[in-house]
């Protein structure tokens, strides 16, 4: 079966199992691999894209799910002015540590940016609650968040 959506503004398409999860359509045939696969079952956050601006996870999302709909990717996240602002944010504070969460981390804090621009603690751990990092940079990724918001950082 022919699926066809759009990743971060191209129309692309796939053929094959409808059912297939999202993260695999795009590491395998699209050959899209910053997008990356933790647990593989909706727990760790470190496949998070956004499907229409929302951010989801592309371990949980059927492709066939996804059709006729606009996908961006970490490879993408920087065409919108709340990308932008997390990533030079991510760069700044340097958040990673080994790495492998944090394409994920950056999806779910430019969706919550898109939508609440200056967003109050509780709503920055609302939406990141999902997300882990077994390296634990969790305060620098509050920090990082507050920064691209523009909110100065009140913690010591
Ligand atoms: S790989 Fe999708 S939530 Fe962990
Ligand atoms: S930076 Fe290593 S898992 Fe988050």
């Amino acid at each position: 079966m022919a699926i066809s959506f759009t990743v971060n503004g191209e129309k692309r398409r796939v053929d094959g199992d409808p059912a297939k999860p999202l993260l695999w359509a795009l590491r395998e045939d699209l050959d899209m691999v910053g997008t990356k696969f933790g647990c593989g079952a909706g727990l760790c956050g470190a496949c998070t894209v956004h499907l229409d601006g929302v951010a989801v996870r592309s371990c949980q999302t059927p492709v066939g799910d996804v059709a006729n709909m606009a996908v961006t990717t970490i490879e993408g996240v920087q065409a919108s002015d709340a990308g932008k602002r997390v990533a030079a944010s991510w760069v700044k504070l340097d958040v990673p540590q080994c790495g492998y969460c944090q394409a994920g981390q950056i999806m779910s804090a430019t969706a919550l940016l898109a939508q609440t621009p200056r967003p109050s603690d509780e709503e920055i751990d609302a939406a990141m609650m999902g997300n882990l990092c077994r390296c634990s940079t969790y305060v620098r990724i509050r920090a990082a968040i507050r920064d691209a918001a523009g909110i100065a950082e009140t913690q010591a």
